[in-house]
């Protein structure tokens, strides 16, 4: 496994001077500590790159910087190239920061530019992305993420996987002291994940996801522990060393998903799913084709309640033996669901809705996430009511997961 990072962005903060005080502090903690799981990585600005250079010399810690010009020289006032970050011993280069696209209005052509200089150099671009506050509550967190990795990515037709980084650093989470949660962190991490892979297959996989926005001592130790953060970028808890050092020291424990065993559900009453006694017309979108998902196990509940249920998802026929059907077109009109309930988020799951709506159900039932918002919203448009969040919880209940 590729070690996390825990990388510190000063931004435009610490003269020499204070560069200097800082690293006695930090250096000093950080002494006959031995992280073999994780790499500390430091981006001063310009100006104290030489002397972090000197002063981090046979210590674990990583010298970044905040950004780089895509050429080696030339008329380019002002920049920088990676030629001479890495004469000054940089390895990483912070690119796409939120602060360079907005304030200085940087955008996705240019940053996939630097990207590829900064990659044939030899240097490991940290390639940040991430939605503003409008975008979210408008429901393209995932759509602008999925834009900002594609074109900063685009020039690189191969990609090797501890080359590259990704940091998905929400705007609105950017100094404001409001961090995402673990939950929402882990969402758009994962969709990151799968585009990557998407786009590179196993070598995209492999690259490593931080997380950035708010991140303090108190609360690295529940971002880290999703399965798909692998390191965090801190702006102003980095500047302080003992802050800085608490949040590199953090203990990691990441969260795992336990297959359990189908639960005894002989005396339990289908109210715990509160799914209204009155319905009981139900369809199932299903996503897991695995035994022992949330799905299966709701749909095992089901059936074994009393309720006509009928799965979407042929895979249903394998495990669970009984009749499926393909898709919610192939759902004989005579059947008038009561109940959509859908096992899907994220960026499959608005089309979905959408057909369901025509069966015209009283209720749909889903998962918590950002675009299942949406769908929510389009959903109570159309006057049906959504109920979301239970299964997790419920199914939780039922088979003692933690
Ligand atoms: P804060 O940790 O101050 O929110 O900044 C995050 C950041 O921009 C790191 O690049």
């Amino acid at each position: 496994m590729k070690p996390y990072i825990f990388a510190g962005n000063w931004k435009m903060n610490h003269t020499l001077r204070e560069t200097e005080e800082y690293f006695k502090v930090f250096l000093r903690k950080l002494a006959g500590r031995d992280f073999v799981d994780r790499e500390i990585v430091i981006a001063p600005p310009y100006t104290s790159l030489a002397l972090t250079s000197s002063l981090i010399k046979d210590t674990p810690v990583k010298l970044a910087s905040q950004n780089a010009h895509f050429a080696t020289n030339g008329a380019f006032t002002g920049e920088i190239s990676p030629v001479m970050l890495k004469e000054l011993g940089v390895e990483y280069v912070i690119l796409g920061h939120s602060e360079r696209r907005h304030l200085f209005k940087e955008d996705d052509e240019l940053i996939g530019k630097r990207l590829e200089g900064v990659y044939k150099e030899g240097l490991i671009p940290i390639l940040c992305v991430g939605e503003t506050l409008s975008e979210r509550e408008a429901g393209h967190t995932l759509s602008v993420v999925e834009r900002q990795v594609k074109r900063g990515l685009e020039r690189l037709t191969e990609i090797s996987s501890e080359k590259v980084v990704i940091a998905y650093e929400p705007v609105w989470a950017i100094g404001t002291g409001v961090n995402a949660t673990p939950e929402q962190a882990e969402e758009v991490h994962s969709f990151i994940r799968k585009t990557l892979s998407t786009l590179y297959g196993k070598d995209g996989e492999a690259i490593r996801i931080l997380y950035g926005g708010s991140v303090t001592p108190d609360n690295v130790a529940s971002l880290m522990s999703k399965p798909n953060v692998e390191g965090v970028l801190v702006g102003g808890a980095s500047l302080d060393p003992e802050k800085f050092f608490k949040i590199v020291e953090v203990k990691i424990e990441k969260e795992t998903l336990t297959e359990c065993a189908l639960p005894d559900y002989s005396n339990l009453d289908p109210s715990i799913l509160e799914i209204p006694k009155n319905y009981k017309r139900l369809l199932i979108v299903g996503a897991s084709p695995k035994p022992n998902r949330p799905s299966n196990i709701v749909m095992d509940y089901l059936l074994k309640a009393g309720y006509e249920v009928i799965p979407i998802n042929p895979a249903y026929e394998e495990i669970l033996g009984v009749k499926t059907l393909p898709n919610l077109e192939s759902v004989p009109l005579e059947f008038k669901p009561e109940v959509v309930i859908i096992f899907r988020r994220s960026s499959e799951v608005l089309p979905v809705v959408e057909k369901a709506l025509k069966l015209k159900p009283k209720v749909i039932w889903m998962q918590e996430g950002i675009v299942n918002n949406d769908a929510k919203t389009l959903a109570e448009a159309y006057g049906v009511k959504v109920v979301m969040n239970l299964c997790f919880k419920k199914v939780h209940q039922l088979t003692k997961w933690k």
